[in-house]
């Protein structure tokens, strides 16, 4: 036990490193135990971290599993000199994470109105939430369409998003749910790949549209959620404030919704 866990402030538990997986110099992703009590919506955050001395040191991440899961997954960056990521980075099966005890968030179901096509803008880490909701099959019950979409510098941190998609399709049981309904969009900005440039570029030139053999963004039918850097945020907002979408929140849902408290 690296810590006296009777030290705990009450705002945490401490849960186990179920798994870790390394994805490339700069990203990896892993699971820990679940509380029974632990209640969240597929697309939310909570609050984790590590013990620093005798005080918690905690930032938020998105949930990357999917609410119906008895483990609880996480996909991080790594940042040599962050004061959480570079020991977070180190952790093993069977360390302790801290976990706080009010997952929250902007990036639900509930935020947006019904329609036809469900976009998913994500940059980096930011595809994270995104892990959680399209293994979610309320999000398949309310759309005909998943689009989820990353972006990112390099291939190979694309791959943590791209074999999830790929083991969902595969998977017998989630493949049902999902066939004919979700779709998979990457481009990278600093690689060579089928697909190059920004996302927003890609909005903005129509090629996105052009690639998937859809419309442009309508109001009508389309709800959009975005998660990446603060940049990224804003000017994809932008764009698909532009295109006459309006944002939801939970208290009011409307046609789309972006991540209040990702930290890239
Ligand atoms: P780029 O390589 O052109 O900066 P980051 O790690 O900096 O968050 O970047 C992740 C991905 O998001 C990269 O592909 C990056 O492209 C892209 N990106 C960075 N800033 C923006 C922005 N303001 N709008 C859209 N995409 C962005």
């Amino acid at each position: 036990m690296p810590f006296d866990l009777s030290a705990l402030p009450k705002s945490v538990t401490a849960e186990s490193v179920l798994s870790v997986k390394h994805w490339t110099d700069s990203l990896f992703s892993f699971q820990i135990s679940r509380p029974s009590a632990f209640r969240f919506r597929s697309g939310e955050f909570v609050m984790i971290g590590l013990m620093n001395d005798t005080k918690p040191l905690l930032r938020a991440y998105s949930i990357a599993s999917p609410s119906w899961d008895d483990k609880l997954e996480f996909f991080s960056i790594k940042v040599e000199n962050g004061p959480l990521t570079s020991r977070l980075q180190k952790i093993q099966e069977g360390d302790y994470v801290l976990l706080g005890k009010k997952p929250t968030g902007t990036l639900v179901l509930d935020a947006l109105l019904p329609g036809k096509r469900l976009y998913m803008f994500s940059t980096g880490t930011g595809f994270a939430p995104f892990a959680s909701l399209i293994r979610d099959p309320e999000t398949y019950e309310r759309y005909d369409e998943v689009i989820v979409t990353h972006t990112c510098r390099f291939k190979d941190e694309l791959e943590y998003g791209k074999q999830m998609v790929d083991s969902l399709i595969a998977d017998p049981l989630v493949g049902e749910m999902v066939e004919g309904k979700l779709r998979y969009f990457s481009s990278l900005t600093r690689d060579s790949h089928p697909v190059e440039g920004r996302i927003t570029t890609l909005i903005e030139n129509g090629r996105l549209f052009e690639e998937l053999g859809v419309p442009a963004l309508n109001p009508e039918t389309d709800r959009v959620m975005i998660c990446g850097s603060t940049a990224m945020l804003q000017d994809t907002k932008d764009l698909v404030e532009k295109a006459g979408l309006t944002e939801g929140s939970n208290a009011t849902p409307a046609q789309f919704v972006i991540e209040k408290a990702f930290v890239g």
